[in-house]
């Protein structure tokens, strides 16, 4: 059977992310008998609630997703809530009493999930008392997920993650990054290792540069508090761009398997060149939107200090110092209140050497002989496809060609098909499989890059705000490509 038995302990179980993502992510497993009648969930949380108001905010959650009532019942009573101050040794002892009587009632034969879904400075404590006080089995699996932040820079990251190796071993801990979870992302690795074309062609003599964006049309809405600490370099680049990065310029894991992708993700990872901090100003990017007439700026923003610094806006210039990569440019950006939300890859491949069709052009062999580069896009969203352009003849007579499109898109069925990116982490969580999940070592080497940006960020200050809602960003994310002789290929 493809049930999956286990009992889950949501710490921040009244939270955002626990009624936007978990209890939908759950409810679609339940519905796709992933989970059954073997399987309970704690949720903890401050604030005092009854069992029934737990089971009233689970079905609130499922509101949208218009399920039969009957069936969100029997999800929702599964799920029981326990009053929890993570620092009172006494509330763990209660923890314990209540998961032995689910575990029995349920029988759960000890496989536990500890979803740590609150501030990152109880992590430690958390995980400190799970094992002290006896709630982590031995007769079942002890598994522990873990949201973002994973730290700040790379010493407290080191430190939260030294706390969780006092309880828990690597292959226990799935460090969440969502993206990891999601189809396209996913698909990196099909395309690249399952097409002779690409991975023949996937390196530094035929790919003139790569362009990853990360675009979002949004303010920062609620999370300011954590936002304005946070500020986008650490908030999308150093965990989901360092990712996907890693994704694309990985060598070919000899299985498909969790410890071989991570061998070479790591190895991708050790090859950043990293940036003095004299280097800095010319390689990234910062920005930081402006008020207009209907939109606030972000030092308008509820809760955001009128002198914030906060970067809203990245754009970077990243190189890999090995065999494959020596001389690409790897070109990211991502920021809030940008022209759309969507999430897009462009490889940009180097051009024809020379343009035999047009002799009238000055210097046919020129870097811009007329002839377009060609360019492999990986759609990951709200797009789910594959673009590619090329150079083809115009219709009728003459020679002159002209840029045309490839286009494969998931069709609506697929993608509607396609389980969020949550579910599918849950649904791994479940099997054991750590795969889509990013390891201690990806997590430090890209926080090391990180912080030499940061560093530099820190102690100069910059002209803030510098772009306007509604755009691709600063003038200076456009100047970035065109010293090296490139452009971005989405405008905007
Ligand atoms: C999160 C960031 O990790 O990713 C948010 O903290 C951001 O600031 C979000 O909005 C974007 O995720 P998605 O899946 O909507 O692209």
């Amino acid at each position: 059977s493809k049930e999956k038995i286990a009992l889950f302990t949501i710490f921040g179980g009244t939270g955002d992310l626990a009624q936007r993502k978990l209890y939908p992510s759950l409810f679609k497993l339940y519905q796709k008998g992933y989970l059954q009648d073997h399987f309970a969930v704690i949720g903890t949380a401050r604030r005092p609630w009854t069992d029934e108001h737990y089971h009233q905010v689970v079905a609130d959650a499922l509101a949208s997703l218009h399920a039969d009532a009957d069936q969100v019942t029997a999800f929702a009573s599964h799920f029981y809530y326990q009053s929890h101050d993570v620092t009172d040794v006494q509330h763990y002892i209660t923890l314990k009493r209540l998961s032995e009587k689910l575990d029995a009632q349920y029988e759960l034969q000890g496989n536990r999930i500890f979803y740590l879904a609150m501030a990152p400075n109880f992590f430690g404590t958390i995980a400190r008392h799970l094992k002290s006080e006896h709630i982590l089995t031995e007769n079942g699996f002890n598994r522990v997920i873990i949201e973002k932040p994973f730290g700040h820079d790379f010493e407290s990251a080191k430190t939260l993650n030294d706390e969780l190796a006092e309880t828990f071993d690597e292959n226990q801990i799935y460090r969440i990054d969502h993206y990891l979870g999601k189809e396209m992302i996913q698909n990196i690795a099909a395309i690249r290792f399952g097409n002779n074309i690409w991975e023949s062609l996937w390196n530094n003599r035929y790919i003139s540069n790569v362009q990853i964006t990360l675009s979002e049309k949004l303010g920062v809405e609620e999370r300011a508090v954590y936002y304005d600490n946070s500020g986008a370099l650490r908030d999308m680049v150093q965990n989901h761009i360092m990712q996907i990065l890693s994704l694309l310029t990985m060598d070919q894991p000899v299985e498909f398997t969790e410890d071989d992708i991570n061998i070479e993700k790591v190895k991708a990872l050790r090859s950043l060149r990293p940036y003095q901090p004299e280097e800095v100003a010319k390689n990234f990017v910062r920005g930081q939107y402006a008020p207009t007439e209907t939109v606030k700026g972000y030092r308008q923003e509820d809760k955001i200090s009128p002198a914030s610094n906060t970067d809203t806006f990245v754009a970077g210039k990243v190189m890999i110092d090995n065999y494959r990569w020596s001389g690409v440019p790897f070109y990211i950006r991502t920021g809030k209140r940008l022209a759309d939300k969507f999430t897009r890859i462009d490889i940009v491949f180097k051009r024809p050497v020379i343009n035999i069709f047009n002799h009238e052009l000055p210097d046919n062999q020129a870097a811009d002989n007329g002839l377009a580069p060609n360019v492999l896009t990986i759609n990951v969203e709200p797009t789910e496809g594959f673009e590619l352009r090329m150079n083809a003849k115009n219709v009728g007579q003459g020679f002159a060609t002209t840029p045309v499109q490839l286009n494969f898109d998931h069709d609506a069925t697929a993608a509607a098909n396609s389980p969020e990116a949550y579910e599918r982490l849950l649904h791994d969580i479940l099997n054991g499989d750590a795969t889509n999940f990013t390891h201690w070592q990806e997590v430090a080497y890209s926080w090391k890059f990180i912080d030499v940006i940061q560093q530099y960020w820190d102690d100069h200050q910059p002209s803030f705000p510098n772009y306007k809602p509604g755009t691709m960003g600063p003038q200076a994310a456009a100047d970035l490509l065109a010293q090296d002789g490139h452009r971005w290929v989405y405008q905007g």
